[in-house]
């Protein structure tokens, strides 16, 4: 289970950010870059960011740790800006909260991973299929000497479609990976020789408890899939498939 912390004061937006994600203080002291329910791009990129946290976590991968931040009414009422305070306001309850690394600053390539770290993580992104990691935006952060994922809400793309379409596991297994534009490309081991050492350490349990991770209530409902099981099932069911069927995103990489 994820831990659950209450809000205790917005600090500041990170500007750079295009969720217009915020640096928010915690009552364990913590301080989190919250990603909130009420930005433009809704509850399923919040999703995303716990399944594909869980599964680099499973992996060994470094990604900071993910807490539910819970945000009082109160909060939003005291912000004076007037676009957080919009934010806040539509954001009441669970938000997702992002462990903030302090002084990591952003991949630039002059530090890079070693091959086998960097595979990984390029292998994470060919899986899930995300392709929000090349230069224009690396979401990458390096910290304490490692290089750290972050930001995973693009990847999983596949539940964008479900409020008008039933679930199409066999699109999503065919879906091809374009490594050519990831930023770590360069630097990373062929991407079979990941798939090698890392595939074997997924299987339908372990990625069943990642699944399980994913709050109830970001959990949309659709007439295909009426109830928060059958969600998380079609969750589990896509990336259990394409674990077993890697032939089209492995292909496509060196
Ligand atoms: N855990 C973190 N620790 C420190 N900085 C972070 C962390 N998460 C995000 N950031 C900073 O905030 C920026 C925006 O966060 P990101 O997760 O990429 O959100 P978005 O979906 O808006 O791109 C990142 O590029 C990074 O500079
Ligand atoms: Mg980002």
């Amino acid at each position: 289970m994820l831990e659950t912390v209450t809000a205790v004061r917005y600090v500041s937006p990170l500007r750079e950010g295009g969720s217009l994600p915020g640096l928010v203080e915690a009552d364990d002291l913590g301080t989190y870059v919250v990603k909130f329910t009420g930005a433009g791009q809704g509850r399923k990129v919040l999703v995303a960011e716990v399944l594909v946290s869980g599964i680099a976590q499973a992996l060994d991968i470094p990604t900071p740790r993910l807490a539910v931040v819970d945000l009082p009414s109160a909060i939003a009422r005291y912000e004076a800006d007037e676009e957080v305070q919009d934010l806040l306001t539509a954001s009441p309850g669970h938000n997702l909260g992002v462990d903030f690394l302090p002084g990591a600053f952003g991949y630039d390539g002059s530090r890079p991973p070693t091959a086998q770290d960097a595979g990984a993580v390029r292998w994470l992104d060919a899986y899930t299929a995300n392709v929000d990691r090349t230069w224009a935006n690396p979401n990458l952060l390096v910290w304490h000497g490692r290089t750290w994922a972050i930001d995973h809400g693009a990847a999983l793309w596949f539940h964008h479609g479900w409020p008008s379409r039933p679930p199409d596991v066999a699109r999503f297994v065919a879906q091809p990976f374009d490594a050519s534009g990831h930023v770590l490309s360069p630097v990373a081991e062929p991407l079979a020789q990941t798939h090698e050492r890392l595939a074997a350490r997924l299987d339908p349990d372990v990625l069943r408890d990642v699944v399980a991770e994913v709050p109830q209530e970001w959990l949309e409902t659709t007439g295909s899939l009426p109830d928060h099981d059958a969600v998380r099932a079609a969750y589990l069911e896509h990336l259990v498939q394409r674990l077993e069927r890697p032939d089209a995103w492995l292909g496509g990489a060196a």
